[in-house]
């Protein structure tokens, strides 16, 4: 077994930050490495207050704080990497210019290192190809904020050695983290199922079927999800959402079931992005809280983007993206979803899936709502049993 034990960190930004701090709270030595210093000392700064936040919440005391910064130092010259044992990249979602510094890279560390993309919608296969030895090289997909969402993506690229995808997932559990195993296809398991969340509430909402707050206050208060999708859509930003949307759907040949819509966009264009303008689809100019007023619940809305994401989560099952309880995990985890999705399309019946997707089919014949061969498969053998 390989000892992963001196990381490296290139980009300081939220992510690298927040990966840097699991690391040194692991105690692992990590060095971080950004283009600016500047984001560098600005990330050990935050880390501070929030470990002296810890401190004052009594999850860690004075030493453990000392520790975990001891750990981290910051290095200006990116050839101060070359003894790490793992190097995970977390700079600008650029291909072209992560595969150029993954390149450079392997001319400064040793050839055992291990090389990790945090990338959350390019390609790693592509990427490892960049390297010359891309047997050592794969993703590692940490949420936001890191030290926080316990889930971790690992996505093995085509070329990845296997001994090294085990090795790696034994280190994030050592870390305190979740790991789950994905394949190199569009959004991995997180950002491909959760798409519907998002998709199929704008497509709700663009049909004039209900308002913002109705999908919203029918997913939390009937679905049992803890926000709404405008909620989290306006947390996570529309500008990102809009993004990851258009990389998955262009990513997967266009096919319908990932089409981005319109009204993001235009929230995007607008600079409505959400809490960080203070206006997305809500307003949070005034006291940062939604308006509160009483919308009638509907059962339906829930039924139709629940019935999406079961499809969604089964269809990932059938074209072998993960095994059954990483889907499940990554979901729970990931996105905080109430419950395991294959688990509720169980609960529910996958011969109420199917007759939900082929209504929704038969009513607009659009290929956006086709059932997964796996669900007809399981809806017969349920009616057998
Ligand atoms: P960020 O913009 O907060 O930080 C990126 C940092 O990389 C910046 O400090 C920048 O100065 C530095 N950088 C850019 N090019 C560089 C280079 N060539 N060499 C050294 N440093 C360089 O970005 P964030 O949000 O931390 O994302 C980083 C990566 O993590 C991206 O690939 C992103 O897709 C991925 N990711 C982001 C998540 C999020 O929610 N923000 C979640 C999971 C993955």
């Amino acid at each position: 077994m390989r000892k992963i034990n001196k990381i490296g960190v290139i980009g300081a930004g939220s992510m690298g930050a927040g990966i840097a701090q699991v690391a040194s709270t692991a105690d692992c030595k990590v060095k971080i490495y950004d283009q600016s210093e500047k984001v560098c000392e600005d990330a050990v700064d935050k880390l501070e207050k929030v470990l002296l936040r810890l401190i004052e919440k009594g999850r860690i005391n004075e030493s453990k704080k000392n520790s975990i910064l001891s750990n981290i130092s910051i290095v200006t010259n990116i050839n101060e990497l070359s003894d790490s044992d793992l190097v995970i990249e977390a700079i600008i979602e650029d291909l072209e210019v992560k595969k150029s510094l993954f390149k450079s890279l392997e001319n400064i560390v040793t050839n055992e290192c291990v090389l990790a993309t945090n990338t959350s919608s390019l390609s790693v296969t592509n990427i490892a190809s960049s390297c010359q030895i891309p047997e050592r090289f794969l993703g590692v997909h940490f949420f936001n904020p890191a030290p926080l969402m316990p889930l971790v993506e690992i996505v093995p690229a085509l070329q990845t050695d296997l001994t090294i995808v085990s090795e790696v997932t034994q280190m994030i559990k050592i870390w305190n983290k979740l790991p789950v195993i994905a394949k190199d296809t569009p959004g991995f398991i997180v950002n491909r199922i959760a798409r519907p969340f998002y998709g199929e509430a704008l497509r709700i909402y663009e049909e004039g079927i209900a308002d913002f707050k109705t999908i919203d206050e029918s997913m939390k208060q009937l679905g049992g999800f803890r926000m709404g999708p405008f909620e989290l859509m306006d947390f996570i930003g529309n500008d990102v959402n809009y993004a990851v949307t258009e990389s998955v759907f262009k990513a997967f040949y266009y096919d319908p079931r990932y089409k981005p819509s319109f009204t993001q966009k235009q929230h995007a264009e607008a600079g409505w992005l959400g809490r960080k303008t203070k206006k997305g689809y809500y307003d949070y100019s005034g006291d940062s809280k939604i308006e509160e007023f009483a919308v009638e619940l509907k059962s339906n809305i829930v039924d139709r983007i629940l019935v999406m994401l079961i499809n969604e989560a089964v269809d990932a099952l059938y074209l072998g993206i993960a095994s059954k309880s990483d889907i499940e995990t990554a979901m729970t985890k990931g996105v905080n979803y109430p419950k395991g999705l294959i688990e509720w399309g169980k609960e529910k019946t996958f011969n109420w899936c199917v007759q939900h997707l082929d209504d929704l089919y038969s009513c607009y014949h659009e290929d956006r709502y086709r059932c997964s061969p796996l669900i007809r498969k399981w809806a017969i053998e349920e009616t057998k049993t």
